[in-house]
């Protein structure tokens, strides 16, 4: 049985062949059982594509949506071995919109094969998979020229493709790179040399995938297992169940739990199937240690010296939602078996997949991939992609839906970033806001431009007045004549509009006041933002509802006169969303009444809620 593992991801665009070469390769290496190859030839007759023969392509996009699209869909991963060594093949589609599986393919693989079509050259797809294969770890790349026999098995076609290839090297870091013309169809090159290219005296792919060295060193790395549960069945056990990430660990070894900095040796490595003695990467085991030390889920094992712990991490990050990564927002981030939030502090470059040169951007698109710094709400055990797959890669989660937006891979951290720290004061919120006898909140109306904000909190402010409470406004109209006279009205700039109001806010109620704050904030995302900046009971989110119809009818400032006639772009409302409010604390509905009524109705909450008397 040969025990070398070879973790391989095929990439290549739409109609390449990749399919074709996959399953050729898995057909050449015997491992298709005899009923699936006749299914194979009957398929091959009515669905396939290649006259008279056999469509290997056929045994591999075995999905019914891909057979009807001709496409294929998701990550499949492949076994097969020979004498030499076993694989696992990742079948990365390629969709630019299916980025989000190449990512999840690479993250794991050992050697790319490139797919190319001759007659095609290097497309913005493979110049991406390249890119994003090359971000993520992978040294080795077979890039493997398809379909040679529709350009007369020319060498200088395949020539061409090649040092097409090796003028993007130097951009892509260190990589390893064996180039093989091949003719999928007919397993020129496959597994055996073909007669059809004389000019070739290289390897085959298979000999190529043969030879390739494992990276992973992992092994040899210092001891790292992040911690994924604390077992605790009853009095007598307590272990911690992970799965190694980097090194190799034997009963008696020192570790040190990487967030306590607390030391203990291992006495016991459980597993299902008894007690180890030694854990490698990739064990899945449960650590018993000599004493009892304080470790939680999210702590990190290590033998000395343990990772960082990161509040700041600058990474390469891959996009993958609609809407864009903006400056500003903030994300659940998941490392290691850790999740807590991150704040987009920096958006540095884009990657041009064209070029592969570094562009300035404000924001990522979907499929973009940009360098990015994020600040985290916790610290984090953490090291370099480079170092480590798993403390170095992570993934952005949006709060609100929970779909995976972004995966990372950290390129640089810091610990105690800027070396600030934060000052204790004495006096502080309680102390500030027991002298004006009052209890500070946030009041935060929301709603579209012209629905009647201002109009209720000033109300709502006056009458807080009359009763002697210490209150301030913010409003969008006057803040952005001042702290916020940099911003327009693009999405990137609304979230750092309310990015900063929020963080005003919460100022303000560090000064014990009530703070009345009317912005349309028309992103769910930079309100629970805002709401987070302040203790749950000091916020109340209040929606005043006017319908767009009626807020264009009333028109006070004429806004949505000019919008309609295209003279202001980005207007909420017309031409921009405004993302209404789920679950907010007070909802204002201003067809049905007046703002004195409304206004009324927002200081009798507040006396309920305990903040006035
Ligand atoms: S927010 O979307 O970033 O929260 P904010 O409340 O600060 O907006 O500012 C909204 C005010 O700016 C509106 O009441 C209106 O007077 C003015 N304004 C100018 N252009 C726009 C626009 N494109 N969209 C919305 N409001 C605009």
């Amino acid at each position: 049985m040969p025990d070398s593992l070879l973790r391989v991801l095929a990439c290549g665009s739409v109609d390449d062949g990749k399919s074709t070469l996959i399953g050729r390769l898995l057909f050449e290496c015997g491992t298709i059982p005899d009923d699936v190859m006749a299914a194979l030839e009957r398929d091959s007759k009515r669905f396939g594509t290649v006259q008279g023969g056999t469509d290997y392509a056929l045994l591999v996009d075995g999905l019914a949506a891909e057979r009807d699209q001709g496409i294929t869909i998701d990550v499949a991963y492949r076994f097969f071995e020979t004498t030499r060594r076993r694989f696992i093949l990742a079948d990365a589609p390629g969709h630019e919109q299916y980025t989000r599986n190449m990512v999840t393919g690479a993250s794991a693989s050992d050697l790319a094969v490139l797919l190319v079509d001759a007659r095609k050259g290097l497309l913005v797809q493979t110049r991406r998979h390249a890119a994003i294969a090359s971000l993520l770890g992978i040294r080795q790349v077979v890039l493997a020229v398809n379909k040679m026999d529709l350009v007369g098995f020319d060498q200088a076609v395949f020539g061409k493709i090649v040092t097409d290839f090796y003028a993007l090297l130097g951009k892509l870091g260190p990589l390893a790179v064996t180039a093989i013309p091949v003719c999928a169809r007919d397993g020129d090159n496959v597994t055996a040399p073909s007669t059809r290219m004389p000019w070739y005296s290289g390897t085959t792919l298979l000999t190529a995938l043969e030879g390739a060295e494992p990276t992973s060193h992992v092994a040899e790395r210092a001891f790292r297992m992040p911690v994924q549960l604390v077992a605790r069945p009853d009095h007598t056990f307590r272990g911690y169940a992970g799965t190694v990430a980097t090194g190799t660990i034997r009963p008696g070894a020192a570790v040190v739990n990487a967030v306590s900095g607390i030391e203990a040796k291992v006495s016991r490595i459980v597993t299902m199937d008894g007690d180890l003695t030694e854990a490698t990467p990739g064990d899945a085991v449960t650590l018993v240690l000599d004493r009892e030390i304080d470790v939680s889920r999210g702590d990190v094992l290590a033998v000395a010296p343990p990772p960082a712990l990161a509040d700041q991490v600058t990474a390469w990050v891959v996009w993958m939602d609609e809407t864009p990564l903006f400056r500003g927002r903030a994300y659940l981030t998941m490392l290691g078996t850790r999740t807590t939030m991150g704040t987009v502090t920096e958006i540095a470059t884009r990657l041009d997949v064209d070029t592969l040169a570094e562009v300035p951007v404000r924001e990522l698109g979907l499929n973009e991939i940009g360098r990015v710094t994020i600040s985290l709400a916790q610290r984090m055990p953490c090291e370099r992609y480079a170092v480590s797959r798993e403390l170095g890669g992570f993934i952005l989660i949006d709060r609100l839906t929970r779909n995976t937006v972004g995966a990372g891979m950290v390129t640089d951290l810091r610990a105690g970033a800027n070396n600030i720290q934060w000052h204790r004061l004495d006096v502080d919120k309680q102390a500030r806001a027991g002298l004006m006898g009052q209890k500070p909140a946030v009041l935060w109306f929301t709603g579209l431009s012209g629905a009647g904000k201002s109009t209720i909190a000033n109300l709502v402010e006056k009458a807080l007045h009359a009763q002697g409470r210490h209150t301030m406004s913010l409003d969008g109209d006057n803040v952005r004549h001042a702290l916020n006279r940099d911003l327009g009205f693009s999405e990137a700039d609304r979230v750092e509009n309310i990015r900063r109001i929020a963080e005003v806010s919460k100022l303000f109620v560090e000064a014990g006041l009530i703070v009345l704050v009317s912005f349309i904030s028309p992103y769910r995302a930079e309100r629970m933002l805002a709401r987070d900046c302040v203790e749950q009971d000091e916020f109340l989110e209040i929606f005043v509802d006017t319908p767009v119809d009626e807020c264009r009818r009333r028109d006070p400032k004429g806004l949505y006169r000019r919008a309609d006639a295209g003279q202001i772009r980005n207007f909420t409302g017309v031409d921009a969303p405004y993302e209404e409010p789920l679950d907010p604390e007070m909802h204002l509905a201003t067809l049905s009444a007046a703002p004195e009524v409304l206004a009324e109705q927002v200081v009798i909450e507040l006396r309920r809620r305990g903040i006035i008397g």
